[in-house]
Order: structure tokens, then sequence, then C-alpha cells
């Protein structure tokens, strides 16, 4: 069915992973362009596209689908990445169909440096970066001596550039490692040589985008990382450096918001954070042990155990509210099977008195207590029974399970319009065929 939505954002509510890979494949089926416009090599999307698992820490997740994808100007780009992304979806046969901004920013080996450096020195304050330099590269954007892919493709703005930022980045990797030193010649003449390659994908991306939406085109807006670890609006500092939700979008590709006619949220049916930082709903047993390995949660960047916990509708409120959700995907249910009772993180108790709003601060956030209800779980089944559970819809789920997805529909009073119960793009169940 045709509907009059023809550019639609797809953004985490939480800390990350909630399934967005699988979700941009399933949307881009119906897409001309799929586009990233924050983040970096940071990210994580897993897709499973006719039956091939693809990660992608760069590329849109519409590339399986042989799609135009667009990395707009808000992204951070480490080339070798980047190169090696292209050239593996050509391994598989895959047409790849990539524009890359000019204006996006270029991540160098300093930048990986001081992001551990940084790190280390921050203690108790470190979010547990994946130090790909995403945190260093963006702060050289903001402080305006950060080099950008038009630098990169032109050899001598390229020299120039990089021999001052250099400069300027030795005396401050020296604070913490005074031994510390590196060819600035050798990184040129890499760099060099990723800037010829990439040069053929390099255009003004917000120019062709804008063109694309006017012209009717149908556009799906990847996000990167999760509401909470944006950079304006998440758990500062326990956060990564850019606007991980749909306020990104329109800095991040040139885009203004009347343009954007959709904003689909993903939500886990429980939470799932790597990295440092507050966790008011984690659990350390062996249920979380449990949902851990059925949830198959290790980071697709860093392979490291994600920490788990109960999902809380009460900060997936405030992603709601600052991204403007109209409706919400919800992903893993059948990793939650064999778990009894499951519990719903409601809202949040501090000092006796019961909160009305996500509390946003982290120092107010570790006082807060959360108060939870409790549903039955379901049974484990098998791979293949989840799938054919999928294909027959909703009315085939497990009673509990559809409780579950109905109360939290209900508290959120936002409309569930997908369940997501495999990672296969078919372990889908769809409530509303009119999303997009
Ligand atoms: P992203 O960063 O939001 O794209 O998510 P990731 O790809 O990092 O992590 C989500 C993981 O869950 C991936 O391995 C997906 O293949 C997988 N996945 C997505 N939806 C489902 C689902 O409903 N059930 C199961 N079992 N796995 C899923
Ligand atoms: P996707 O797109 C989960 C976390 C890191 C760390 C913090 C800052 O797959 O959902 P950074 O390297 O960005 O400076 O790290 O953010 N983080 C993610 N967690 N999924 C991601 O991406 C993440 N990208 C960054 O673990 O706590
Ligand atoms: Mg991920």
């Amino acid at each position: 069915m045709s509907n009059n939505i023809n550019t639609i954002a797809v953004c985490g509510l939480s800390w990350g992973d909630e399934g967005k890979g699988k979700f941009v494949d399933y949307l881009a089926q119906k897409a001309d362009i799929v586009v990233r416009y924050q983040g970096g090599s940071n990210a994580g999307h897993t897709v499973v596209s006719d039956g091939v698992k693809y990660k992608f820490k760069l590329i849109p997740s519409g590339a399986p689908l042989e799609k135009e994808v667009i990395i707009a100007n808000g992204c951070v780009i480490d080339p070798k990445v980047l190169l090696e992304e292209i050239k593996n979806l050509r391994d598989m046969g895959k047409m790849v169909n990539l524009k890359l901004s000019s204006t996006a920013h270029v991540i160098f080996p300093f930048h990986r440096i001081l992001d551990g450096l940084e790190e280390q020195s921050k203690g108790k304050y470190s979010a547990g970066t994946t130090k790909r330099g995403i945190g260093p590269t963006y702060s050289d954007k903001v402080a305006r001596w950060g080099i950008r892919v038009f630098d990169l493709i032109n050899p001598d703005l390229l020299k120039i550039k990089l021999e001052k930022l250099y400069n300027i980045k030795k005396k401050l990797i020296n604070v913490y490692d005074p031994n510390w030193d590196m060819d600035v010649n050798t990184i040129y003449e890499e760099y060099r040589s990723y800037g010829e390659k990439l040069k053929p994908y390099v255009i003004d991306t917000a120019f062709y985008l804008n063109k694309a939406i006017d012209s009717g085109k149908k556009i799906v807006f990847e996000g990167a990382q999760g509401n909470l670890l944006g950079i304006d609006h998440g758990m500062y500092p326990f956060g990564t450096s850019s606007n991980a939700n749909v306020l990104g979008i329109c800095a991040g590709a040139g885009i203004p918001p009347k343009k954007l006619n959709k904003i689909v949220g993903i939500i886990k049916a429980y939470t799932s954070r790597v990295g440092e930082g507050l966790f008011p709903t984690e659990i350390h047993d062996e249920i979380a042990e449990k949902i851990r390995e059925q949830g198959h949660e290790y980071g697709t960047v860093t392979g490291r155990p994600r920490r788990v916990g109960w999902i809380d509708l009460f900060n997936i409120k405030y992603g709601i509210m600052i991204n403007g959700v109209d409706q919400l995907i919800i992903t893993l249910l059948d990793a939650l099977e064999g778990i009894n009772p499951l519990k719903i993180c409601t809202g949040y108790e501090l000092d006796g008195e019961i909160l009305k709003s996500w509390p946003i601060q982290s120092e107010i956030i570790e006082r807060c207590i959360p108060i939870y209800r409790e549903f039955e779980g379901w049974e484990p089944r098998s791979r293949a029974e989840w799938s054919r559970i999928a294909k027959k819809g909703f009315d085939e789920l497990p009673d509990t399970m559809k409780t579950y997805v109905k109360a939290i529909e209900t508290e959120l009073n936002t409309e569930i319009a997908i369940v997501s119960i495999g990672p296969d793009r078919e372990d889908t169940v769809i409530l509303n065929e009119n999303v997009f």
C-alpha cells in the first residue's frame, strides 16, 4: 500500500544495539536511498539479508539490497574501515552505490590514540569508548581544525592541514606519553592513497539529498548508537560525541526539519548497554547471563559482553519525547524465552517520591530506584518455530508475549507497529502495514 511517507528516520531509543540494522534493511526494501548522518565506526549494525549476515560500521544498512547509500556530513570517517567495507561488499558480489559527503570529518591514527589516553585519564567518568577515535575527531571538528573529506581528496590541502594538526596533536599526546611520536609523512602517504580511492564517491550530499527528497525519492535515515548515548540529550558524559537521535539528522545531513515525514523508534524487549555508565535496571545474576546468551549480546565492534537489564519504559518515554516518535518497533522478544517472571520498569522513585519525568543528570539517576511491574514469561521455542510463528502473525504469538507487548504499548502511549522475534528479515510480525 502506498502512503505519503517518503522520508523516515529509524532511531534507537536506548543505549544502542536495539536492532536498527535489521529494520533499516527491512524498510530499505521500499526505499531508494539509505543515509547515515552521525557517528562513525563505533557503530556495529547487523543485517541478515536473504540469509546472509552483514556487519556494518559505516556503510548504511541498505547496502545488501544494493540501494543507494549515503554517508552524510555529520559522520566521522575512518577511511581504512570504509574502504574495507566497500571491498567486502564487492567480494560478496554486491554492487556498491555509495555517496560520501565532502564535509564529513576524517579520523586519523592520533585520534584513536588520544581516545585511549583520554579514556584512561577520565577515571570514573570514562564512558568505555570503542577507542575508534570518535570523540577526538568530533572535538577537532568543533575546534575548527578538523580535516574533512574534501581535504582528504585534495593532496595539497591534506599536506598543509595534516602537518598543522599533527603538530598540535603530538604536543597533546606528549602530555600523556612524552615519548610518543609518529612519522607524519607516513600518515600523509597512507591517507593520500585513501583519498585517491575514495574520491569517486565524494559529492555534496546535502544538495543531492534535498533534490532527491524534492523529486519524491523514498529515503531512510539510519541512526547509529541510541538516544541515551547522544551528546546533548543522552546520559552525559557516559555516551558518544554526536546527536545519536533524530535531532542529528538536520545538521548531520543538511535536511530541514519539515522534510522529515516520519520517526520510528526501536526498542528492545529488555535493555542492553556496552561500555561504562549508569544503568538503573541492570541485572547481574544468572538471568542476565541467560538473556546475554539468548540475545547474543556481545558488541559487534569490540566483542565486549553487553550489560543487560530489564526494559526501562521511563527512559524510553524520554526518548519518545526527544525524537517525536510516531511508531515503535520492538525487537528481541524471542531472546527473553524461558525467563519468568519478566519485569518492566515503569518509573523511578527518588527520596520516597515517584518522579514525573526522566531525571537526565547522572548524579540524580544514580540515586533513583526503579519501579517494576512483573509479567509472566513464555516458553522456549526452536529458531524454526519462532520463524513459523512470525509467518502466521501476531495472533500466533504466545499469549503472555502478546500481553507483554500490549502492556508496553499502553504504558508508552505509542503504537507498536512491528514486533521482531528473530534476526532474519522474515522473523518479523507486522501490526501495521503502513509504516513506510
Ligand atoms: P544495531 O546496532 O541497533 O543495528 O543492533 P546490533 O546489530 O548491534 O545488535 C542487534 C543484534 O540482534 C544483531 O545481532 C541482530 O541480528 C539481532 N536481532 C535483531 N532483531 C532480533 C530479534 O528480534 N531477535 C533476535 N534473536 N535477534 C535479533
Ligand atoms: P550502534 O550503532 C552500543 C558506546 C560505547 C561507549 C560510548 C562512547 O551499534 O548501536 P564512542 O566510541 O562512541 O566514543 O563510545 O558509546 N557506543 C555504543 N554502544 N552501540 C553502539 O553503536 C555504540 N557506539 C558507541 O560503548 O560507552
Ligand atoms: Mg550495534
